[in-house]
């Protein structure tokens, strides 16, 4: 049994849980994540590592209320335990080697991408992190990713934190100002990881993407998280969760993701979520 040893509310749907887990503390990277079962009863759920502290044992998983398990694993308290708790799975972002990073969050992925800017950032790499959300409420992380960042920007597509616009924006503007820019990471909504990545093929600019696909088993076996990726079938679990943006099927992936939205929310009213 895994104990939480720390509860945050980030905004009114998005929780960070810190959990005891000593022996996946001591190996996670950034990029891998692990996959949990609240309980007996209970769906396994794939959930990005956002953060490591491999001195207290713990690790961090933040999450957005947006099903039946998500909504359990919310409503757990500090002290209570999560049956299962396995990682870390998926295989470590390749960081090395770049001078000039950008990196982009989009809603929930801010979370996924943040460990990325703090490893780059701790690499030496000049990281600039831009963080788009769809209003000011449902902002995250500012503090954390400015303390990883030699620049921060932060967007929202309604304007009410006083920067309007979508990352890719945001993009634009520094590749037409800084030629030296040698990776993109983005991470979020797979539209915006397909509009980064289009923007970024045009410009040459190596692009890695976090792919989420459903996962069940999470080592390969059942092909539930396959994307294609220049041309091949990969599985997310083992071969990724990072790809080449430039090489993502993407639409592919986004009629995929659309799979299951009708069993989710019979599942969601069964369990009055
Ligand atoms: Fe089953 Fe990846 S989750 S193959």
């Amino acid at each position: 049994m895994y104990k939480i040893v720390k509860k945050e509310a980030l905004n009114t749907t998005v929780k960070l849980l810190e959990i005891e887990a000593p022996l996946i503390a001591k190996k996670a990277q950034p990029g891998q994540f692990i996959i949990l079962r609240t309980d007996e009863e209970g769906e396994r759920i794939p959930l990005t590592i956002a953060d490591y502290d491999r001195e207290k044992g713990t690790v961090t998983i933040i999450f957005q209320e947006v099903g039946k398990t998500t909504k359990v694993l919310g409503a757990l308290k500090v002290g209570d335990k999560i049956l299962d708790f396995v990682g870390p799975l998926g295989r470590a972002s390749h960081l090395d080697g770049y001078k000039n990073a950008v990196v982009i969050g989009g809603g929930l992925g801010s979370a996924i991408a943040y460990p990325q800017a703090k490893k780059l950032h701790e690499m030496g790499t000049k990281v600039t992190t831009i963080a788009g959300f769809r209003n000011k409420e449902l902002i995250i992380l500012e503090k954390e990713m400015s303390a990883v960042s030699n620049q921060l920007f932060v967007t929202t597509d309604d304007g009410s934190n006083g920067n309007k616009g979508f990352v890719t924006d945001e993009l634009k503007k520094l590749i037409d100002q800084d030629a030296s820019i040698d990776l993109v990471i983005a991470i979020g909504p797979l539209i915006m990881m397909k509009f980064v990545s289009q923007l970024t093929k045009s410009h040459g600019i190596k692009t890695l993407v976090s792919m989420n696909p459903v996962m069940i088993d999470g080592t390969g076996m059942c092909g539930g998280c396959r994307v294609t990726v220049a041309g091949e079938t990969k599985f997310a679990c083992v071969d990724g969760p990072d790809f080449d943006g430039h090489e993502i099927d993407f639409d592919e992936a986004m009629r995929r993701q659309m799979m299951y939205k009708e069993q989710e929310a019979e599942s969601m009213e069964q369990h009055n979520c």
